[in-house]
């Protein structure tokens, strides 16, 4: 039978009473039966549901049914629908295929099951700080056409004994009584291994509530989470994802396409974009990205066309200096910095045109500094 797992979840809704659940469902039904090109079948059914009395209020009723945390009273989680059109991730072709395989695995779910292979929808996102879990995670939902339940891990970590694992049962349940992706952000903050030696007890009790939750929900709800600490998360909880996915940094033709599309209509020509994506290696696509957008505001600022290769160098040589918590005391300062960072491009003459002081007094500057503090970008370099 096609379309069976959605048979089953409406079937599911009728039985428990719940009206909204088998009405989310019905609809996706819908969907799918539009795009398969089976547009009566999809409006016979849409027409039924629009003539099911008291679930006009649905919506707000939804809203106010989110899970909450009961020390805040905050929602545990943030719904995103699917139809939010993001950037584009640059992610390298095998990343990209095991995404598809996973979607394709989620998609022609019926298809396994009637093999008798049935593989938990569930996908483990690993890489460091800001190289696009989060958004690969939005990615996913939006391929599959469904609205993602994205846990705020701040809210759903309380400090109040046991809230923690009532929070994640509550986030568990919403999630199974509607068509959606669960997706857990920063798993490592919620399910630290057993054996960390701080609040043992109340840790060992979150990490089971989840595996329990796990195990409890349907194998058919997708579930995604994200870490950038895999070797802090307990082992059992790894072990409940069927598919891994490991988010490398950028490569370089990675880097250069972030570069090219955040900079957009502002981007300088293509050997530019060269020479930025070979500057940034060791960045995530996060640092890329935000350098790309503030370099396009002050460009637009300064009146340019165009976003010239050194305005953007020198915004993307900011960001690093703040990350590293350090401020430039003076003009000067970053004048030498960014002669040391890279000399074939902050010539001097260009260092004189930047800095509106002559040739000479550059030369002045950086000779009088050859020992200057401010060589953190030259650790960036490096990298
Ligand atoms: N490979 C990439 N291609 C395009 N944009 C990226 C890439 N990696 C990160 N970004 C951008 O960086 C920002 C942070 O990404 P996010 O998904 O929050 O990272 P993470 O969850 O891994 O910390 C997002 O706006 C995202 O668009
Ligand atoms: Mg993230």
């Amino acid at each position: 039978m096609e379309h069976l797992s959605e048979v089953l979840k409406i079937l599911e809704g009728a039985l428990r009473h719940d009206p909204s659940g088998a009405r989310e469902y019905a609809l996706l039904l819908a969907d799918k039966l539009e795009d398969e090109r089976r547009a009566r079948q999809a409006e016979a059914l849409r027409r039924t549901i629009a003539r099911m009395p008291g679930l006009a209020v649905q919506s707000t009723e939804a809203a106010a049914a989110l899970p909450r945390d009961d020390e805040s009273d905050t929602p545990t989680v943030d719904i995103e629908q699917p139809l939010e059109n993001n950037r584009p991730l640059a992610l390298p072709r095998f990343v990209r295929q095991q995404l598809d395989e996973f979607v394709q695995t989620v998609e022609k779910r019926d298809l396994w099951v009637e093999h008798g292979i049935d593989t938990p929808a569930r996908l483990l996102l690993v890489g460091l700080p800001g190289t696009g879990k989060t958004q690969t995670a939005r990615e996913v939902a939006r391929n599959l056409g469904l609205p993602i339940v994205m846990t705020r891990s701040d809210v759903l970590v309380s400090s109040f004994l046991g809230q923690t694992s009532k929070n994640i049962r509550r986030v568990f349940e919403y999630a199974s009584s509607r068509p959606c992706v669960l997706f857990l952000d920063e798993l490592d903050a919620i399910a630290k291994r057993r054996d960390d030696s701080q609040e043992v007890g109340e840790l060992q009790r979150v990490v089971i509530a989840l595996l329990q939750n796990l195990d409890a929900l349907p194998e058919s709800t997708v579930v995604l989470a994200a870490t950038n600490h895999p070797e802090l998360l307990d082992r059992a909880i790894g072990r409940r994802f069927a598919f891994h996915i490991d988010i490398p940094l950028p490569a370089a033709a990675q880097r250069a396409q972030i570069w090219a599309d955040r900079l957009g209509s502002h981007a300088p020509p293509p050997e530019d974009i060269d020479i930025l994506a070979s500057v940034s290696e060791g960045m995530s696509g996060a640092v890329i990205e935000a350098a790309a957008l503030d370099a396009r505001r002050q460009g637009v600022i300064l009146g340019h066309d165009v976003a010239p290769l050194t305005l953007i160098l020198r915004r993307l040589a900011r960001m690093l200096w703040y990350e590293d918590h350090q401020v430039f005391e003076s003009p000067e300062a970053e004048m030498i910095a960014l002669r040391r960072w890279l000399p074939k491009v902050f010539t001097y003459r260009e260092l004189s045109e930047q800095f509106d002081v002559t040739t000479r007094q550059v030369g002045n500057a950086v000779r009088s500094r050859t020992e200057a503090r401010a060589d953190s970008l030259g650790a960036h370099e490096t990298q």
